[in-house]
C-alpha cells in the first residue's frame, strides 16, 4: 500500500492534489475488481477502528463506510452525539484527543449551516488520526469520488472535454445542503470536465466556492458556465446531474426556503429534459431522490440512469481513501 497519503486528512478535494486524487481512484478500480471475484481484502486495516460521529441521518454513507471496514479487517463505530459526550457539551477538540488515542481514523457528518465544516476542522486540528468528512454543510467529497469513478466507467480515463450538469431541482420536503453541488463543481474541471451549473437566481451557490471552482477551471483550460435555465443547460450534456439545494446563502429560514423551493416546479428532471441532452448521456444523482419532485421515475429507473452504480462506488472509493489514509503501519 502507498504511503504517502499515510495520515492525511480528507475533508475537501481540494486540499488534495490531482494526482493524489488519483491513486483513491486507480486503487478503488482494483478493489472493485477483486471484490466482485470474492477475493479478501481483511489484512489491509486488521484490528484498526474508524469512529464514524453521524450528527445527521444517512443511509449510503453509513453503511458503505461500515461495510468497507468490515471487508478491510477493521471495525466501524457508529456514533452519533446523543450515543457521546457531546450531547452534554464535550467539545471538539476534546473528543478528538480522546478518540485519537483508540483508534486510526475519525469520519464526520455534520450539515448544520455555518457549524459542519468549522466543526470537522476543529476535530482534524487536534486529531493524531486522519480526519474523513462525511458530508458537512459545504462539501461531501465522498459522494463526489463515488461519482467521478462512475463517470470514468462510463466514459474511460479521458474525461477532458466531457460536459457535465449540475442542475437544481425543486424538492419542497425539506432544505437540503449545498454540499454536493458545491463539491462537484470544485473538482470535475480539475479532471478536464466542461461544468454547466443552473439554477434559479435564490439558489446560488457560496460566493468563495463559485470563485475557486472558476479558478480551478482556468488553471485545467476547460469551460465553466452559470446558467439560470435548466434546458439550456442539458442541451448537449453527457452527463446531468440534477438535485435539489436549499437557498441557503439566500435565507436560512426553513420556511421561506421551502416557499421558494415550491416556486420553480418546473425544474424536474424529466424524459423531455433528458431528450436535450446527448443519446449517449447518462442520469445521476447521490440519493436519496425525491422522486416525483426532482426526477420522474421514468428517467430515474431508465436506461440512462446510473444511480445504483453510483451509490455502490461509495463503497469502493471509501475503502480506497481509508486504506491510503489509515494503512501501512500498526
Ligand atoms: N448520498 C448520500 O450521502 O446518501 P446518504 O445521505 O444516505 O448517506
Amino acid at each position: 500500500m502507498h504511503s504517502l497519503l499515510r495520515g492525511k486528512h480528507f475533508i475537501t478535494t481540494q486540499e488534495w492534489t490531482v494526482e493524489e486524487l488519483e491513486m483513491v481512484f486507480s486503487l478503488a478500480e482494483r478493489l472493485k475488481q477483486e471484490f466482485a471475484t470474492g477475493q479478501l481484502h481483511d489484512h489491509i486495516l486488521r484490528a484498526k477502528t474508524l469512529f464514524m460521529i453521524f450528527f445527521d441521518n444517512s443511509t449510503r454513507t453509513r453503511n458503505s463506510f461500515e461495510a468497507g471496514m468490515t471487508q478491510l479487517g477493521g471495525h466501524a463505530h457508529d456514533l452519533s452525539p446523543d450515543k457521546l459526550q457531546i450531547s452534554h457539551g464535550e467539545n471538539a477538540k476534546d473528543t478528538a484527543m480522546v478518540l485519537s488515542r483508540f483508534g486510526h481514523g475519525i469520519a464526520i457528518r455534520h450539515c448544520s449551516y455555518g457549524e459542519g465544516n468549522k466543526y470537522i476542522r476543529e476535530v482534524a486540528k487536534y486529531s493524531s488520526v486522519p480526519v474523513i468528512n462525511m458530508q458537512c454543510d459545504m462539501y461531501h467529497p465522498c459522494q463526489i469520488l463515488a461519482d467521478y469513478l462512475t463517470i470514468r466507467e462510463r466514459f474511460g480515463r479521458n474525461t477532458r472535454g466531457l460536459k457535465l450538469v449540475v442542475s437544481w431541482t425543486s424538492a419542497p420536503k425539506y432544505v437540503r445542503p449545498l454540499s454536493v453541488p458545491q463539491s462537484l463543481i470544485l473538482m470535475m474541471p480539475r479532471f478536464g470536465l466542461d461544468v454547466t451549473l443552473a439554477h434559479p437566481p435564490e439558489f446560488e451557490l457560496m460566493p468563495e466556492i463559485v470563485a475557486q471552482a472558476k479558478k480551478n477551471a482556468e488553471e485545467a483550460g476547460v469551460k465553466f458556465e452559470i446558467v439560470d435555465d435548466m434546458e439550456y443547460a442539458f442541451k448537449d450534456a453527457d452527463i446531468v446531474i440534477p438535485k435539489s439545494w436549499g437557498p441557503l446563502v439566500h435565507t436560512q429560514d426553513k420556511e421561506e426556503g421551502v416557499k421558494l423551493i415550491k416556486k420553480y416546479p418546473k425544474w424536474i428532471c424529466d424524459s423531455r429534459m433528458m431528450s436535450l441532452a446527448k443519446k449517449h448521456a447518462i442520469y445521476m444523482h447521490p440519493l436519496p431522490a425525491d422522486r416525483g419532485f426532482e426526477v420522474t421515475d421514468e428517467v430515474i429507473d431508465g436506461p440512462q440512469s446510473v444511480v445504483y452504480d453510483e451509490a455502490e462506488n461509495r463503497l469502493h472509493v471509501q475503502k480506497a481513501l481509508m486504506a491510503l489514509v489509515m494503512g501501512g503501519r500498526p
